[in-house]
């Protein structure tokens, strides 16, 4: 048998988003792709290739530019599965429609905000009538579940659309996670770090004594952190995700912990994109003051945190990673 897709169901709907040209911040983002701390996607991979069978299909729930889509479909190789990328961001997306138009085995949505409701769509709005009476067979968030301001609906609609016996695959290095060794992070917590050695640094370091007089200025200092905390979220506890999980009608059927490694001159390859959020008081961030920063100061950002990057690993190479995987499956 190989696969097919509901009768009426349309892979790629005819918006907006799919004709607009690829955009560099996705293409920024896919980069980890090559990175050795993407080897976070693995446990996650077998997971699903163990579950899936033929003529499934499931949703890659926050699926971005696709980079465990393509995992998947080299791992399902001649055992015929449809994918569904569904995620927030048309740009990311944009770029994963890119990758797979000609694959008869994806479809792609898009949630959009909608203004007026101050809300996501939830995913039983985007599939379809066809696709929402046959029901889907998993849903994975990779990378993702940390980032969701509207979690408790967002988990209502999974499980509307998943069929009773299905299931569902979630992991993030951004949980705090009781079982995790001491000496491993949670990834975007080096953040924080990285920002109070980069303080201590211009203290001290004349090379950047400009920047100097502004660590006194409170308000300034706090208006930076705010903003660093809208690109690194507060991390929450595991417990916090199987609550939900639980009330939402799930239960629990593993968790895991997988310590990953990650260098750190690909963490600061990633971080370096968001310099404005890592170290955006260096000379001031647009988003707070309104003024673009200039060529030298982003450079110095960017110096300043190499170094602070240094000083936080102790000049290794690479650091460990805490990443949480949770399986769960609709209570009946
Ligand atoms: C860090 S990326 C992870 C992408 C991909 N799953 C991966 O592992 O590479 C986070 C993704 O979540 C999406 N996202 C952010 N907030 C979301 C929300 N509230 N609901 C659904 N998706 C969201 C983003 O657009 C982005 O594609």
């Amino acid at each position: 048998m190989s696969f097919d897709w509901p009768e009426t169901f349309v892979q790629i709907l005819p918006e907006s988003w799919a004709s607009e040209p690829l955009e560099e911040l996705a293409l920024n983002y896919d980069t980890v792709e090559n990175h050795g701390w993407y080897s976070n996607l693995d446990y996650t991979v077998e997971e699903i290739v163990g579950y899936v069978r033929k003529g499934d299909i499931l949703i890659d729930y926050s699926g971005g530019t696709g980079i465990l889509a393509k995992r998947l479909l080299d791992r399902f190789g001649s055992k015929d599965v449809g994918i569904i990328i569904v995620d927030s961001s048309p740009k990311f997306l944009r770029l994963a429609l890119e990758k797979f138009k000609d694959e008869r085995r994806m479809a792609f949505r898009h949630i959009r905000f909608i203004r007026e409701e101050r809300r996501l769509e939830r995913l039983d709005e985007v599939l379809g009538d066809e696709l929402l009476s046959r029901g889907v067979d998993g849903i994975v968030s990779t990378n993702a579940i940390h980032l969701y301001f509207d979690l408790s609906e967002t988990l209502q609609a999974w499980k509307s659309v998943l069929r009773p016996w299905g299931r569902v695959f979630i992991q993030s290095g951004n949980i705090k996670n009781p079982d995790s060794p001491y000496d491993e992070w949670i990834i975007d917590e080096t953040v924080e770090v990285i920002h109070s050695k980069a303080m201590e640094i211009v203290r001290e370091d004349d090379a950047f004594k400009r920047y100097r007089d502004r660590l006194n200025d409170a308000d300034y200092m706090s208006q930076h952190e705010a903003l660093r905390r809208k690109y690194f979220l507060p991390v929450k506890p595991l417990e916090h995700y199987l609550d939900r999980l639980r009330s939402e009608g799930f239960d629990i059927t593993a968790v895991q912990h997988q310590r990953i490694a990650a260098r750190v001159d690909e963490w600061y390859e990633f971080l370096s994109v968001y310099h404005e959020g890592v170290l955006g008081w260096v000379g001031g961030a647009e988003k707070i003051t309104g003024a673009t920063a200039s060529d030298d100061v982003i450079k110095d950002r960017l110096n300043l945190m190499r170094l602070a990057m240094d000083k936080v690993f102790g000049g290794a190479f690479e650091f460990g990673a805490s990443w949480t995987y949770i399986t769960c499956e609709p209570r009946s």
